[in-house]
């Protein structure tokens, strides 16, 4: 019994720290509808939230196992694409993207993290 408790909250710990959390929003600095998604690496997620596919104009990786996360263009992550890397201190990575500076203002139809 022990041991299938002590197994149970082991595999808690490595499926939380699994998980990446991507913000996004659909005004430049964090404003306007704005989502906090927690997700796996390598799945992708069609944007299907109300207001905001192709309407995401900010992205920041926040915390979690993660190099960072992909926007793209069409859904099925496919299509033209930009890579948002995670936030390290603000010294190894950009911190928080507004997506005008990278051509990808509401553009985003789908996105997954890697
Ligand atoms: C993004 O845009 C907001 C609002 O215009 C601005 O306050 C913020 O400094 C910008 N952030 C970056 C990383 O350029
Ligand atoms: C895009 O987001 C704004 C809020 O920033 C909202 O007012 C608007 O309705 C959204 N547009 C679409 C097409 O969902
Ligand atoms: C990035 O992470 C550092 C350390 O956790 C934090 O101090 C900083 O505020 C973060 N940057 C942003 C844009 O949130």
């Amino acid at each position: 019994m022990k041991t299938t408790i002590t197994t149970a909250v082991i595999f808690l710990a490595v499926a939380a720290r699994s998980s990446v959390v991507f913000d996004v929003s659909t005004e430049p600095g964090g404003q306007g509808i704005r989502m906090s998604w927690v997700t796996n690496r390598w799945v992708c997620h069609d944007i299907t939230e109300e207001g905001l596919n192709k309407n995401i104009s900010w992205a920041f990786v926040d915390v979690g196992l993660a190099n960072g996360c992909t926007l793209y263009e069409e859904a099925d992550c496919k299509g033209e694409h930009v890579d948002i890397e995670k936030n390290n201190s603000n010294i190894l990575g950009p911190g928080a993207v507004n997506l005008t500076d990278v051509s990808f203002d509401d553009k985003a139809s789908s996105w997954s993290c890697y």
